[in-house]
């Protein structure tokens, strides 16, 4: 794991952001990864976000950890915040690898606010765990650390069935760990409790019936009154590079946020698994690179 700390180059002040956030950086070979930010939100003068080297990932972590960054400058786009703290009696963190860098500006916040919190943080052994010194510091809470090797898989049925029935509950981790979570809250009952951010995507939120394979639709781009039909076999957002190639992506499964687009008109058929439910019934923002369209013809902000 590699720690990055960014600054302006100016030496201005950077965005503001809360706990939750991420950055939209572009690589130097020019791919877009999200990474949490995991530094004190209140540092106006940098950013710290934690890269774990994935040998079987799609390439943005081994070209950070292979290629020399430091004096570089990058782009960078953001903060944007998906994954936000909201108010609550108490919080519950269930963390899995380097699932915890957008936990970790959460507690931060919260024993700044005098809020209790609980953290159960899994890894496949003490030695895969980041920020232990630093979590050993915080006020106000328990910190329940499971080095697989030596206890196996979080319980996270034991954790939720001991948790605050007041409590909020953030987890971030692998898909497996999210999983559990999501079908033991149902069962508890306590599902609306639950808020989680996603590293992979979410087949499931994609239609198996239709999949890409429905009607086509028309797509207006504001900007250029440009209308572009999308064929079933197509994305929004592989079609809107032909005459716009900028445009922003990066995970193209729905889960990352890079290519969130304003809809001013036309209604969304929402296939993402990272805007909330109130978000996709207001259909006012979509993810291009795998949500369709319900209506003949989709006017975006583009
Ligand atoms: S590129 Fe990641 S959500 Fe669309």
């Amino acid at each position: 794991m590699v720690s990055l700390h960014f600054v302006d180059p100016d030496g201005s002040d950077l965005p503001a952001w809360e706990p939750g956030a991420h950055l939209d950086l572009v690589l130097p070979s020019g791919l877009v990864r999200q990474y949490s930010l995991c530094g004190r939100a209140a540092d106006r003068k940098s950013y710290r976000v934690a890269i774990l080297l994935e040998e079987k990932g799609r390439g943005g972590s081994q070209e950070v950890h292979g290629t020399g960054l430091v004096g570089r400058v990058l782009e960078a786009h953001g903060p944007k915040n998906h994954f936000e703290l909201a108010d609550a009696e108490s919080y519950l963190f269930l963390a899995g690898g380097i699932g915890i860098t957008p936990i970790l500006p959460m507690i931060e916040r919260a024993v700044d606010l005098g809020i209790p919190w609980k953290l159960s943080y899994g890894a496949k052994s003490s030695a895969h765990m980041s920020f232990l010194g630093q979590l050993g510091e915080m006020k106000g809470g328990e910190l329940d650390l499971v080095p697989q090797d030596v206890r196996g898989l979080m319980d996270i049925r034991s954790i939720l069935a001991d948790a605050d029935p007041n409590a909020l509950v953030y987890g971030c981790g692998p898909e497996p760990m999210l999983h559990a979570l999501e079908e033991i809250t149902d069962s508890f009952g306590m599902r609306s409790r639950l808020r989680l951010e996603r590293f992979g995507a979410v087949t499931k939120r994609i239609d198996p019936e239709t999949g890409y394979r429905d009607t086509g639709f028309e797509v207006e781009l504001r900007s250029s009154g440009i209308v572009l039909y999308v064929p079933p076999d197509r994305s929004v957002l592989s079609v809107v590079r032909d005459v716009l190639p900028d445009v922003l992506s990066s995970c193209e499964e729905g889960y990352c946020g890079t290519c969130e687009t304003l809809v001013l008109s036309g209604t969304p058929d929402h296939r993402d698994s990272i805007l909330s439910d109130a978000e996709h019934s207001g259909g006012e923002i979509m993810m291009i690179c795998v949500s369709r369209s319900r209506s003949d013809r989709l006017v975006l902000d583009l």
